[in-house]
């Protein structure tokens, strides 16, 4: 099996075994497969025989698909294993988003190892950098990114190096980080200062570097989608939403998508709308002018602190993924992103602010009549609700200065005393 890197601006080709991030010319690099071999030896089949598996590397959920993601020996590859997300239906959030529930799917990405999405394209990153012999693996974070690197990082006795910006990532992420052993860099400044100051220190310093620039991590992330149409039987539904940060999802997710087309495993795509926070959305800004003008977002904030990114690396790679999708943008409020999220949670769910912003966009394009009711929507959930659990209690608290909180869930304090339990519980039930 075969690949190799190829620039989506000018599609000059390198070597997959040579350490390179960008083109010469400066644009976004794509791992090519080549199809014919890939439609050769894959068949639903095979993955349906894989699926029972409990054995290396098949019981791991992105190299399932091994052939469409990294056709590499065996003997690099480092797992947790990582993938095997569920699929949920959820009547209370599809109340919520005005749905019907048999249309309405979560997959909960949550559910990887360490909590987030980021295992399924570090454990491409990582075994990467085994089979490129490199020692020193870094990356810049909003804490999901830098919490999964220093996992696989410490399982495949690799050197781990993170930049994440003081003060500014959930306190669950970054307990992981120091956790699994990396080595921690707070950055005086926000996440996108530490993503430029990451590619030039990896560079000058021979790091391999683990952020989504890296193609190797996109293909990875494809298994997301591909694993979601498994579960799905092959059936597309009509919309995937995910969450914009950094774009690599949706790069992700567009690539995926044209390639299993491609192998005929699927005949059509569905329409990817990306769901962005009012105050980091410069896809969303972008998108309102048809991509003609792209301005990065100076100083991006939200209290979704995992897509508080103003100018995401992947940005040419999702406006490509959005073409070829007939894909849209959408953005929402802080209060909208929160109360979904209690929605979410509530339902037996949950999961970190982010992840949450796809139900509220959800609602708000069901709303203006984009998404009908009746089509079938699969909803990415980015992160697990441990990851940031002072976005979970400030709002059950009210301690959320300025928003509108509708679904708060405070606690009672009471005497230790059975009358007293008796009399609260007496008003509660
Ligand atoms: N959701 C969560 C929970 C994330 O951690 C991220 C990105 C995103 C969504 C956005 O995904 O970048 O592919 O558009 N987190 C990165 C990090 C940036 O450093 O952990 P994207």
């Amino acid at each position: 099996m075969s690949m190799i890197l190829k620039c989506i601006e000018c599609s000059k080709e390198y070597s997959f075994n040579k350490i390179r991030y960008e083109c010469d010319c400066g644009g976004l690099l794509d791992v090519v497969h080549d199809i014919e071999q890939v439609k050769e030896v894959v068949s639903k089949d095979l993955f349906d025989k894989r699926l029972g598996s409990r054995a290396f590397p098949y019981f791991s959920g992105v190299w399932r698909y091994k052939e469409l993601i990294l056709p590499i020996d065996n003997k690099y590859i480092i797992t947790r294993p990582e993938g095997n997300t569920n699929l949920y239906n959820s009547k209370k959030v599809a109340d919520y988003a005005c749905i019907k529930v048999k249309n309405l799917f979560l997959k909960h990405e949550g559910e990887n190892p360490t909590g987030s999405f980021k295992d399924r394209g570090m454990t491409t990153g990582t075994t990467m950098a085994k089979l490129l012999n490199s020692k020193i693996v870094a990356c810049a974070s909003t804490g999901n990114t830098s919490a999964s690197m220093a996992a696989f990082a410490s399982v495949g006795n690799l050197k781990a190096i993170v930049f994440i910006p003081e003060g500014k990532i959930a306190f669950g992420k970054l307990s992981q980080a120091l956790a699994y052993g990396a080595s921690t860099i707070q950055i005086k400044g926000n996440f996108d200062d530490a993503m430029a100051l990451v590619k030039d220190a990896s560079l000058e310093l021979n790091l391999y570097l683990l952020n989504s620039v890296n193609p190797f991590r996109l293909e990875g992330q494809k298994s997301i989608i591909i694993e979601m149409l498994h579960q799905l039987n092959w059936e597309v539904p009509d919309w995937i939403i995910v969450p914009g940060g950094n774009l690599g999802n949706s790069s992700a997710f567009g690539k995926a998508l044209n390639e299993l087309r491609e192998i005929d495993f699927i005949d059509h795509l569905p329409r990817i709308a990306v769901i962005q926070a009012e105050g980091a959305n410069p896809l969303y800004l972008s998108y309102l002018n048809e991509f003609e003008r792209y301005i990065p977002v100076k100083n991006p904030e939200t209290i979704a602190t995992a897509i508080k990114i103003g100018n995401p690396v992947n940005y040419k790679k999702a406006v490509r993924a959005i073409r070829w999708t007939n894909g849209i943008v959408e953005q929402v409020s802080e209060d909208e992103i929160m109360n979904a999220k209690a929605i979410v949670d509530g339902a037996g769910i949950g999961a970190e602010p982010a992840s949450c912003s796809t139900i509220a966009g959800l609602k708000k394009l069901i709303t203006k009549g984009i998404i009908k009711e009746d089509e079938k929507v699969c909803c990415i959930l980015t992160g697990n609700l441990l990851k940031d659990p002072d976005a979970t209690v400030n709002y059950h608290m009210k301690k959320l200065d300025g928003f509108d909180i509708k679904f708060a869930n405070e606690p009672i304090t009471c005497d230790a005393d059975l009358d007293s339990v008796k009399k609260v519980l007496k008003r509660i039930l």
